[in-house]
């Protein structure tokens, strides 16, 4: 992605964090009566990103685009899925591993004992099929199903969750590796995002790590303070989103390890995990001390520089 194009994306990004309703917000309410609200707290049957870092939530025929906005039915997003048994999604995952194009940003959802392929929100030629022919040793009536690109597992990997069985398929040698997390909620959705990987269950989640399953820190959290914007929820984020013509970027640098990352007043964001779409987060969150944003940052042997003039 060149400058432009990354200062495009940032401006939306801002916009949405604004809370910006989602177009056609309106319609979709009048159009059906007894759209669920996820903000009551929704036990979702899957979610996903797509190709291009937006995140859905699935539940019942119903889907969630992004993190704010009402639902809408998801065979007007992704044809030809519910309207299959009017059955609702076991699992979703979106493939990542980028040796084999054919796959590479697919989007693969399960129904029953069925798999269904998905790109560019488009069914792809010979699906459904069944599950063991596309993956096999993984067995139907899936929970959960999550991304685990090699570096966070130990090579390009699909974890499939069923109950408390976690079976770990290894993309190139199609072996299946099975293990149990008895201390893990059973995960009726898991989700890869930003890095990290959140089991949810109820209207909670629950972080972990995707090798050995260990819980670090406290959880369930409730979804709705994270995942989703709702009232009475999260953590008052709705301050400071400038207008997308005020946009000015204040410093950018991209580490040793290839993070890159962009400042804009007391706002921060990666620009190399745009596959899980763009989110401004507080310069705060993860460095504390630069409460007045920053004016210049520069990167030089694995450390980060960042310098604030004060007047
Ligand atoms: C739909 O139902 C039929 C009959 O019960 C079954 O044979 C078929 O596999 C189901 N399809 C899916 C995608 O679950
Ligand atoms: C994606 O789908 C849209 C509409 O369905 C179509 O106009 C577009 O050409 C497709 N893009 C690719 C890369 O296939
Ligand atoms: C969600 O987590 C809270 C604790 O944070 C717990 O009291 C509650 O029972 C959980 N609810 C569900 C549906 O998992
Ligand atoms: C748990 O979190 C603490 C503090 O963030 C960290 O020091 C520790 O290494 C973590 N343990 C595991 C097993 O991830």
């Amino acid at each position: 992605m060149d400058l432009l194009t990354k200062t495009l994306f940032l401006c939306l990004a801002l916009a949405l964090a604004n809370g910006a309703p989602a177009p056609g917000a309106d319609e979709e309410a009048d159009a059906h009566v007894a759209v669920p609200d996820r903000c009551e707290g929704i036990e979702f049957d899957a979610i996903t990103p797509d190709e291009k870092g937006t995140t859905f939530f699935f539940k019942g025929c119903h889907v969630w685009k992004g993190f704010h906005g009402p639902a809408q039915l998801s065979n007007e997003v992704f044809k030809e899925l519910s309207g299959i048994n009017h059955s609702h999604v076991d699992a979703a995952f979106r493939m990542h591993n980028t040796e084999n194009t054919d796959v590479h940003d697919h989007i693969f959802f399960f129904q029953g004992d069925k798999v269904f392929s998905y790109y560019n929100h488009t069914l792809e030629d010979g699906y459904p099929k069944q599950i063991q022919e596309q993956f096999p040793g993984i067995p139907s009536h899936l929970d959960a199903a999550v991304e685990c690109p090699r570096g966070e597992c130990t090579a390009d990997s699909v974890l499939f969750f069923k109950g408390h069985d976690v079976h770990v398929y290894d993309i190139s040698t199609k072996q299946v590796k099975t293990k149990n997390w008895p201390h893990l909620p059973v995960c009726t959705s898991v989700l890869r995002w930003l890095e990290h990987y959140y089991c949810f269950h109820g209207h909670n989640f629950t972080r972990f790590n995707p090798v050995s399953g260990v819980v670090n820190g406290t959880y369930p959290k409730d979804a709705r303070n994270y995942f989703m914007k709702c009232p009475n929820f999260g953590h008052g984020s709705h301050s400071m989103v400038p207008k997308c013509s005020d946009i000015k970027i204040d410093a950018i640098t991209t580490d040793d390890a290839g993070k890159t990352y962009l400042f804009r007043g007391p706002m921060y964001m990666r620009l190399d995990t745009h596959r899980d779409g763009l989110h401004p987060f507080q310069i705060t969150r993860t460095w504390k001390e630069l409460t007045n944003g920053v004016d210049a940052v520069f990167s030089f042997m694995d450390k980060i520089y960042m310098i604030k003039v004060e007047l």
